[in-house]
């Protein structure tokens, strides 16, 4: 039997992890394994070519992934689907593992809807937004990069008597933004799913203030887009010089950290020996309190992840 892996969408931390164990394991268990290079846009592109152990020897340490990724508005169209899926055809490949986040499974549910194509999902987004998974590839490493830039950033804060509102990744997803601030003592947490209340902070923080409070930290999840709201709000009521620090892409990158590799290693395990028992599988890895389970890619992509009550409580924990 012939298996493939590919990447879709925002890369993350642990791909490459997900990307050695698939080759080593599926050579393990007598299988021929492909690399599908830069995701569904090299599907359509046919570049798929034969993995040997030689190209993930020396991967689990990088972060991103050595197959690349991408996101592809041609896989829309179907013609360019039917081409992917002749493409695959043409290697005999039997099985695909696709690591990505909820666009890439929205665009496999479609695929494996129109043909048939037997495929297992791994969540790996540093969104932390699948329906249906506790943990998504690639979210602990993005919290230690933003845990990292915290600190520092509360260093300057403190020295200067700044405040700072540091706008962290997401989307539409406030996880990164509450774990990070529950971890780095921030006095702010601004998310998409909560509304902002702004008077009973400011009462807060001007008394914190007046009984020596010198900085503070905000942050702000990008799906929720008031970062330069708060700027003038904080600057404006409570008096502080204010800077904006906006972490971007390097929440992306780094070296996978233990978890991550941990979470690879047990993903792919899964994904593979699903495949080698399965035929027609359209299902996604989920990992829920400590176990590892499969859930129809239809009940995924037709869910929104919401986030649990308990950090969506934390933010009124935060003082
Ligand atoms: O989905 C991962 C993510 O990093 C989001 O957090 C962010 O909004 C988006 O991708 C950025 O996309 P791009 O890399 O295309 O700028």
């Amino acid at each position: 039997m012939a298996l493939a892996i590919m990447c879709s969408g925002g890369d993350s931390a642990g791909m490459n992890p997900s990307i050695k164990k698939f080759v080593d394991y599926a050579y393990k268990k007598g299988q021929r394994t492909y690399f599908i290079e830069k995701g569904l846009e090299g599907l359509i592109d046919n570049n798929i070519r034969e993995a040997t152990h030689k190209d993930v020897a020396g991967i689990m340490h990088i972060g991103g992934t050595i197959i690349r990724s991408s996101r592809s508005k041609r896989f829309f169209e179907y013609k360019y689907r039917k081409r992917a899926y002749e493409n695959l055809k043409a290697f005999d490949i039997e099985g695909i593992i696709v690591l990505g986040g909820d666009g890439s499974f929205r665009a496999m549910q479609r695929f494996s809807s129109e043909f048939d194509i037997n495929f297992v999902g791994i969540p790996a987004t540093i969104d932390n937004d699948i329906y249906g998974t506790e943990y998504c590839l690639g979210v602990d490493t993005a919290l230690n990069v933003i845990r990292d830039a915290l600190d520092k950033i509360r260093d300057t804060a403190s020295s200067f008597d700044r405040a700072f509102i540091v706008e962290v990744m997401g989307r539409e997803c406030g996880y990164l933004a509450v774990v990070s601030s529950i971890i780095s003592g921030a006095e702010i947490c601004v998310i998409p799913e909560v509304a902002f209340e702004k008077k009973s902070l400011e009462k807060r923080l001007k008394f914190e203030i007046e009984h020596g409070r010198n900085y503070v930290i905000a942050i702000v999840s990008e799906g929720a887009k008031k970062t330069s709201e708060i700027h003038s709000w904080i600057q404006e009521s409570l008096g502080l010089e204010t800077r904006v620090s906006i972490l971007g892409h390097i929440q992306r990158g780094g070296n996978p950290t233990v978890y991550d590799r941990m979470m690879a290693f047990d993903f792919t395990i899964f994904a593979v020996d699903y495949l080698l028992e399965h035929n027609n599988s359209n299902k996604v890895v989920v990992y829920n309190k400590g176990e590892f389970s499969f859930m129809e890619i239809e009940d995924i992509v037709s869910h929104t992840y919401q986030l649990p009550s308990r950090l969506l409580e934390a933010i009124n924990y935060l003082d």
